[in-house]
């Protein structure tokens, strides 16, 4: 049973409206607080966060921690800045400037769609597997081709993991007691059975002096020769990047063939600024500004995040809404 009040909100307009509730949870005695006033967003994933007072705290850590160990999405004050500042020094210019790789999976696609002319294609299904393609060849260095190999132990122990994980998050501090822990054992050595060969590689090319490759894991060898760190920063990335890519692409997909106008413009603006035959370049990705206005429509339609849960590590207060719009005091554990 939940018990709700609405303790502030912005003076609405046309476009705008934003809030914060408190809400208690009577069966389990649990208080939160929903808000998504753009100061208190901005407190809690900034301020707070590297203040330490804002976390993901110790149930989740602890849900999370066979899969992710102990990395970015994890970890909270002091172990998360340092975790997230290696992470950060990977995603430099040149790394994310090189195409190369994705046109390379985006070309193996269209050959796989046009070969399925007339008949439909699950797309959402489809583009899950290419961005796990991407995301593991650019992680990982390897191609495993699921676009073209859908039936895929890696992929299916990664869907099996995130079910675990929700059955978790809705167990919640029983998890342990309630949920079969061999599942997510068995999921896990698979995935890790394909990870840590390739991390234990980097680790002796880096160790031996060997000229190393592009690959993230290849570059993360730099700042860390932990077996252990550096599969949680593998899981992080590949966690942050694939299903969100994938719902983005699919949406967009959607939108666009809903839209014909609209799609008529975006492929006019494709063509006169990277061509019919090539590839685009970094800098003519940055020159298509309709297609970015297309994308961040369909992120304000269909959020791909609609909400992210964080836990008050220390005593708060968070920027707006309270009475008179003023800070509103949370206590530690909310
Ligand atoms: C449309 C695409 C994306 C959306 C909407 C999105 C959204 C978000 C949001 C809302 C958070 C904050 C979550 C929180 O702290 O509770 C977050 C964090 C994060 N995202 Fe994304 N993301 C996207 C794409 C990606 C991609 C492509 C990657 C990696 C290649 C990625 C990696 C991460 C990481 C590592 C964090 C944790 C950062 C930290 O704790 O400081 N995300 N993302």
């Amino acid at each position: 049973m939940a018990r709700g009040s609405e303790e502030h909100c912005n003076v609405p307009t046309a476009r705008s409206r934003s809030c914060v509730f408190r809400m208690q949870f009577s069966a389990f005695g649990a208080n939160s607080i929903f808000t998504d006033e753009p100061e208190n967003v901005r407190y809690i994933l900034q301020e707070g966060a590297l203040a330490g007072k804002v976390g993901m705290g110790t149930d989740f850590h602890d849900q999370w921690h066979e899969f992710l160990g102990d990395s970015t999405f994890n970890l909270d004050g002091e172990k998360w800045k340092g975790s997230r500042a290696k992470l950060r020094k990977q995603f430099t210019r040149e790394r994310l400037a090189d195409l190369h790789l994705f046109e390379y999976h985006v070309e193996r696609m269209i050959r796989f769609i046009k070969a399925h002319e007339g008949k439909p294609v699950p797309v959402l299904d489809l583009l899950h597997r290419f961005t796990l393609d991407t995301s593991m060849h650019y992680m990982l260095g390897t191609d495993e081709n699921t676009v073209e190999n859908p039936v895929n132990q890696f992929s299916h122990a990664w869907d099996t993991v995130f079910e675990i994980m929700d059955a978790r998050a809705r167990a919640g501090g029983l998890w342990r007691i309630i949920l079969p822990q061999k599942p997510m054992k068995d999921a896990m050595a698979i995935l890790n059975g394909v990870a840590y060969p390739q991390i234990d590689r980097a680790i002796e090319r880096r160790k031996a002096g060997e000229k190393l490759g592009d690959s993230f894991l290849d570059a993360i060898t730099a700042d860390t020769l932990d077996r252990e760190e550096i599969r949680g920063h593998l899981m992080t990335i590949m966690l942050g990047g694939r299903d969100t890519a994938a719902l983005t692409l699919t949406n967009t997909l959607h939108a666009l063939a809903r839209h014909p106008r609209v799609y008529a413009k975006a492929r006019a603006e494709v063509m006169n600024v990277v061509g019919p035959t090539d590839a685009p370049t970094f800098q003519q990705m940055k020159e298509l500004k309709y297609l970015r206005a297309i994308i961040n429509e369909v992120l304000r339609l269909w959020p791909i995040l609609p909400y992210t849960r964080k836990n008050a590590l220390r005593d708060l207060s968070l920027p707006v809404g309270g009475k008179n719009g003023g800070p509103v005091a949370v206590l530690a554990g909310k």
